[in-house]
């Protein structure tokens, strides 16, 4: 019998199954032989929320919760949060490999090129109602770029894979720039590519028609730093709604239009968001023990705090913790921030917290910065989308080249009503 093997016993038949272990796991269809009778389906795996099933084999994002490690192929996460960029991540993601210069500026440009946004989808931006949830707008105008890139549902051509990908990471930074100039009254600011990936984003949310206009480099670089720790998370919920939608073969639009919808939750992406308003109900440094002991009774959840996969530290956090610091030295403190601080350190003090192993996660931190930063709440998860599409399409890519990878398609436990006669409507 093969070592690189598991012995099953089913006691109800008393028969015995030999089942091959790759790479630590078993094969889900492997259990199918497991049967009482020839005529039973056989055995299934039942994982709601797919706790412990691996979908795919991935050989982009390296995640050990427990050492708390996170590496892009390979490469470890606060290295380049240290001296990368994010779209030289974004490359990386994408392509596997670092690129060289000749190979990053052809990849800026091409990306920059294409944050400049049809009119049509100017005005579908514009007919939003003012106080419309930026998510909402990038969703649908995300949906609606796939009308006005109808190659894109050619999915199986690597040069038009290529190009939609410029497209919509060059230009989910102007949607969601745009749709909040709808929201503040203000007109578009049109993309300046000389002014980098954030730089640009930041100007055409800030700018005014002030003389001499510049955005602080500081900002843009946290902003950046904030894009690059967010780029990608292995199989996160968003990311498994593009492998699954995308596995349909439509097209990339669509898909990160799903994905995005996915992040939108206040459980995933929009925990951020979620940070900050829980931090105003807060309200005061003197009200955090109340609220901690409510979180302790299960009335609430402390937002920012806990995650599926690290169950020690989030390693993004304590790379954002100091890029808040660096923009608190630009912007200032203030009250929210103090209150987020000193939330922290009693929860990390408190045996609840301990022994959930329930640390800040990445979200805890960027909704104070992005807060510090004056960007309105609701933005936030627009600003974790945004960099996020760069995990998506690499994922999507590798699942569309992936021989193991079918259409998604679940099984379930059926437990509702075994077969019953209709009843007329006078009779029920
Ligand atoms: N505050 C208080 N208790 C918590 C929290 C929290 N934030 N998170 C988990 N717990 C408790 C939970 O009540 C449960 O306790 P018990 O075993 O006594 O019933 C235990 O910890 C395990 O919780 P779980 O729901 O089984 O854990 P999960 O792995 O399914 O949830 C999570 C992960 C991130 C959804 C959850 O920790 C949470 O809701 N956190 C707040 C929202 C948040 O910050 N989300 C951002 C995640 S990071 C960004 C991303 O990758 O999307």
């Amino acid at each position: 019998m093969s070592k690189n093997s598991l012995s099953i016993t089913d006691n109800r038949t008393g028969s015995t199954y030999e089942v091959p272990i790759e790479d630590d796991c078993i094969r889900a269809p492997d259990l199918r032989k497991i049967k009482i009778n020839p005529e039973d389906f056989g055995m299934m795996s039942y994982d709601p929320a797919f706790v412990n099933t691996a979908a795919c084999s991935s050989s982009i994002t390296y995640i050990d919760g427990e050492k708390s490690i996170l590496r892009y192929r390979g490469y470890p996460i606060e290295e380049l949060a240290e001296k990368s960029t994010f779209l030289e991540c974004a490359y990386l993601l994408i392509y596997g490999e670092l690129p060289n210069q000749q190979q990053l500026e052809h990849w800026t440009s091409r990306i920059m090129r294409h944050t400049f946004i049809h009119e049509n989808l100017v005005q579908i931006i514009e007919s939003f109602r003012y106080d419309a949830h930026p998510m909402g707008i990038l969703i649908s105008s995300v949906a609606a770029m796939s009308t006005f890139h109808p190659e894109a549902r050619e999915v199986g051509d690597p040069k038009i894979r290529e190009k939609e990908i410029w497209r919509i990471l060059g230009k989910l930074p102007t949607i969601a720039a745009f749709a909040y100039r709808v929201r503040i009254g203000r007109p578009h600011n049109y993309p300046d590519i000389s002014r980098g990936y954030t730089g640009n984003m930041l100007y055409m949310m800030d700018y005014m028609n002030e003389h001499d206009y510049e955005v602080a480099p500081e900002l843009s670089r946290a902003l950046d730093v904030l894009f690059l720790l967010h780029a990608d998370h292995e199989q996160n919920c968003s990311t498994a709604t593009m492998r699954a939608v995308g596995s349909t073969r439509v097209d990339p639009y669509s898909a990160v239009a799903a994905a995005s919808a996915a992040l939108f939750g206040p459980l995933h992406g929009g925990a951020n968001e979620a940070v900050l308003r829980m931090l105003t109900e807060i309200g005061s440094v003197s009200a955090i023990p109340a609220y901690v002991e409510r979180v302790k009774k299960g009335e609430m959840r402390l937002m920012g705090f806990g995650h599926r996969v690290y169950t020690s530290y989030d390693p993004r956090a304590s790379i954002i913790k100091k890029v808040a610091y660096d923009v608190f030295k630009v912007t200032g403190s203030n009250e929210l921030i103090d209150i987020a601080l000193e939330l922290e350190r009693i929860a990390l003090q408190d045996d609840y917290f301990i022994s959930h192993k329930l640390y800040p996660n990445v979200d805890f931190y960027s909704g104070i910065i992005l807060q510090a930063m004056r960007f309105p709440t609701d933005m936030f998860p627009v600003l974790f989308a945004i960099p996020r599409a760069a995990g998506w399409l690499s994922q999507w890519l590798e699942m569309l080249d992936d021989p193991a990878q079918k259409i998604a398609r679940p099984r379930q436990i059926y437990t509702g009503y075994d077969e019953r006669p209709y009843v007329p409507i006078e009779q029920r």
